[in-house]
């Protein structure tokens, strides 16, 4: 393991049988689903991407205006729009003839559509899975299948058994208590979980006396919910073995830091690729090697957690 008093602080991760340059990965859902915008985040420097989410069948998601910029951040009720699993393949193809690392974000409202979808994302090549179970809205989705222990533990379970890339469950932070769905998670064989998907959230227009997203409410992210992310990642590094993927708000290598002290072992990054662009994965890459020079951090794992009572 380097040292940063002879050499660059190592910020490689061996990560879930994946091999990542760094811990920023892309967030599902932020560019799209098309091979091309992916691409052009591993190529900017993201450590591997996650793709947009994935169902069973097409869907176009919710009416326009489906995004509002608040002062902090963003809120989105995109409704989980995508092509379906089938179409999906094309864009798969494209990637596996590269050496980008995929993540195959997926959602379903049953456990065996879960198991099926995670299948066909390991047979076009994803390095992993991820459950998204915390999507604040779409009905019959994301939060509203992924808010009790016994529905994470059942749909985990039976991913788990179903495939043999890691499975990564993403927790909504729409809860009383994250803890018992990470713990459900692990227990029903999750690799690692990722914390946090958007916080349901509302805005009104008061002059034309409606809110501002057609759905009503959305997701908020970008730096309003960093500490809410910041707290989760605490809260779950308490009481979980497994590795904790950290997100929500990320925008600096000084807020991965802040991460990586609660606990996480890698970094998703969403809003900021659209208020920095695909550049900020070498800008955080940057800010976080001088972070670590500066302290006299030679490795993340030297970090990770260091906040927490012995
Ligand atoms: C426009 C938009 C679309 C998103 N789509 C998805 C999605 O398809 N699946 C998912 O699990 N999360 C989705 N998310 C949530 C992000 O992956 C991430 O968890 C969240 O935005 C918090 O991170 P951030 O503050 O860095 O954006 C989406 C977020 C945004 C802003």
């Amino acid at each position: 393991m380097p040292n940063a008093k002879q050499g660059e602080p190592d910020i490689g991760l061996d990560f879930l049988d994946m091999k990542l340059n760094n811990p920023f990965i892309l967030a599902s859902g932020i560019l799209g689903e098309t091979a091309d915008l992916l691409l052009s985040a591993f190529k900017a420097g993201a450590g591997a991407v996650v793709t947009k989410s994935i169902g069973l069948e097409p869907r176009d998601g919710h009416r326009n205006p489906t995004i509002y910029s608040t002062p902090d951040g963003m809120m989105n009720a995109m409704g989980l729009p995508n092509p379906g699993i089938e179409d999906f393949k094309r864009e798969m193809d494209v990637l596996r003839k590269t050496d980008a690392v995929v993540i195959g974000s997926v959602f379903a409202s049953k456990p065996n559509g879960f198991s099926i979808l995670a299948k066909k994302m390991q047979d076009y090549g994803a390095a992993a899975v991820e459950l998204n179970l915390s999507c604040p809205h779409a009905r019959g989705y994301g939060t509203e299948i992924g808010s009790t222990p016994a529905s994470v533990r059942r749909i985990v379970k039976s991913v788990a058994g179903s495939v043999s890339i890691p499975v990564l469950a993403k927790l909504t932070p729409n809860t009383s208590d994250i803890c018992s769905l990470g713990l459900a998670a692990q227990e029903a064989g999750a690799k690692a979980v990722v914390a946090i998907n958007t916080v349901k959230a509302m805005r009104i227009d008061p002059l034309i006396k409606r809110p501002v997203l057609a759905n009503r409410y959305g997701g908020l992210s970008g730096s309003a919910v960093k500490p809410i992310g910041i707290r989760c990642v605490y809260e779950l590094f308490e009481v979980l073995t497994i590795p904790i993927i950290g997100v929500g708000g990320i925008a600096t290598g000084l807020d991965a830091v802040e991460y990586i002290m609660a606990g996480a072992t890698a970094l998703q990054i969403g809003t900021a690729v659209q208020t920095r662009g695909v550049k900020v994965f070498s800008y955080l890459q940057d800010e976080l090697k001088e972070f670590m020079r500066k302290e006299n951090y030679g490795h993340l794992s030297e970090m990770r957690g260091i906040v927490h009572e012995p």
